[in-house]
């Protein structure tokens, strides 16, 4: 890991500095002036969108869900579809009429989306009432940038062009008392070519394990029951340093305490069987493998620059099922792909039925301009495609349903979350296979492991009663 790459202790005080400067001004509102934020996309951005939360509640903000009664709104956007980019523009569009009614509301742009210069360019002229606009890469100075609003009462566009950077001690608000997300990587470098993420969230880097470490040690002394690693593609943590993510994962694992460990994303052509066997070993990991496959066809995903076949993939599927016999296994799926053929489409749908996974997030191809699959001819029309993706939900529909039925009658250990999903009187959790788990428990039970009897198999749910 470059060093180069952390934020130095030097800026981290200047942001400390803004920190009070702004504390110094919400100070003197007759109330305590209101956030409303909100962050679109996955799960990195939305451990982004509590380092904001963080950053405002030091700077004095109390928060809101309801954007009529804030003073401050900010959208952490997503761009990895054209459907996500729409949605925020509807939803800022929305926003004039708030600014109108009271000028002194500042409005906030940043995440993947304002990254790309001709989306930053585009707010600038047809979204007049938009104050502040920061890239990815600059997260850890929205404090100035806030600041500077309050001083100097003129619009603020920061999106620097970066490989990226590492910025510890940002302060974070999070959104839950026993469940957290820990980056413990950003950034891509595999330039699969249809995505538009490695061109707003710059070079794979990989914090220090003696940060993550710490963190972690620090969430579970505080009571958090499940620990969430992110990175886009975790099998390449710290790939120049001296510890890998197996080596992660079994520091982290040997911490005391009753406790989960989740990660996302793990990229196929990194999986390895040695990573398996580490969850299969494990005493704290979930029992789940998010293995985005893309495609079923090999001609496809050679053109997404995937780097690993069909073949390869099922033997990493066959493998976690030998080893770990109860394993999740979730995928992501692109459908219509340029120039993927029907043909090409019915080898997806052979896999799907050869895996049998337990889900699906399926999505249809979306052109991102600047990606390399953007040149690329795609004659197939969206309503084939959309056919094509109906057809898949069915495949993917009729997998599910016999999948969970081996449960019941036994004993699982449930992270109680909250009300049930499928009872409003019921409360939920998810197993050590991260499998959705409604059952007779009380508000005590929140955020704390029980022992659940299942009684019952839904394709998406199990259901039971706690045993005490
Ligand atoms: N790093 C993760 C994925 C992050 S994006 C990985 O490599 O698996 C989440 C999912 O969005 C991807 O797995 C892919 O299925 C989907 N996706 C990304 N770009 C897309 C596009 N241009 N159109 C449609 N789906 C896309
Ligand atoms: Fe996108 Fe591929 Fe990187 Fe995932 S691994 S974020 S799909 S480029
Ligand atoms: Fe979207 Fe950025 Fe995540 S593009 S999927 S929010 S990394």
């Amino acid at each position: 890991m470059a060093l180069t790459q952390l934020v130095s202790e030097e800026e981290i005080k200047e942001q400390r500095f803004f920190t009070q400067r702004v504390r110094a001004v919400t100070h003197m509102f007759d109330r305590i002036p209101l956030a409303y934020t909100h962050s679109y996309g996955c799960q990195q951005n939305v451990s982004d969108g509590e380092k904001i939360n963080g950053m405002l509640a030091e700077m004095g903000y109390g928060f809101t869900d309801n954007p009529d009664e804030a003073d401050f709104i900010l959208y952490n956007t997503c761009a990895v579809r054209e459907n996500a980019e729409n949605r925020v523009f509807g939803n800022l569009g929305a926003l004039k009429h708030l600014k109108n009614r009271n000028p002194d509301l500042i409005i906030a742009v940043c995440g993947c989306m304002v990254q790309q210069g001709h989306i930053a360019d585009r707010i600038k002229k047809t979204f007049p009432f938009v104050d502040l606009v920061f890239g990815t890469h600059v997260l850890h100075k929205f404090p100035e940038y806030l600041y500077s609003i309050f001083a100097e009462d003129k619009r603020v566009f920061m999106i620097p062009e970066s490989d990226g950077v590492i910025c510890e001690g940002i302060p974070v608000k999070r959104d839950s008392d026993f469940k957290a997300s820990v980056p413990i990587m950003y950034g891509c470098n595999n330039f699969c070519t249809y995505c538009i993420v490695p061109y707003v969230r710059g070079r794979e880097r990989s914090r220090a394990p003696e940060e993550i470490i710490s963190e972690v040690k620090g969430l579970i002394e505080k009571g958090y029951r499940e620990i969430l690693l992110l990175g886009q593609n975790v099998n390449s943590y710290g790939k120049d340093g001296s510890l890998d993510f197996k080596g992660l994962l079994k520091e982290l694992d040997s911490l005391e305490g009753e406790f989960k460990i989740s990660f996302m994303t793990s990229h196929p052509k990194d999986c390895t069987t040695e990573l398996i066997d580490t969850i299969a070993d494990s005493k704290h990991i979930s029992w789940h493998l998010h293995l985005p496959v893309q495609s079923g066809s090999n001609r496809i995903l050679k053109l997404m620059n995937r780097h690993y076949d069909v073949e390869k993939y099922l033997s990493l599927v066959d493998y976690a099922r030998k080893r770990i016999p109860d394993i999740q296994l979730t995928t992501d799926i692109i459908v219509g792909f340029p120039s993927e053929t029907y043909e090409d489409f019915r080898e997806t749908l052979k896999l799907m039925e050869r895996v049998k996974y337990d889900s699906a997030f399926t999505f249809i191809y979306s052109k991102r301009s600047g990606t390399k699959a953007a040149e690329m001819d795609d004659p197939v029309s969206e309503e084939e495609k959309g056919k094509w993706f109906r057809e898949l939900l069915e495949v993917q529909g009729k997998a599910g349903d016999e999948a969970y039925k081996k449960y019941v009658g036994k004993t699982l250990r449930v992270l109680c979350e909250g009300r049930g999903r499928t009872d409003e009187s019921l409360y939920t959790g998810k197993s050590r296979q991260n499998i959705i788990v409604d059952f007779n428990g009380n508000e005590q039970h929140i955020g704390k492991f029980v022992d659940v009897k299942i009684t019952k198999a839904l394709n998406w749910a199990l259901v039971g009663e706690i045993n005490e």
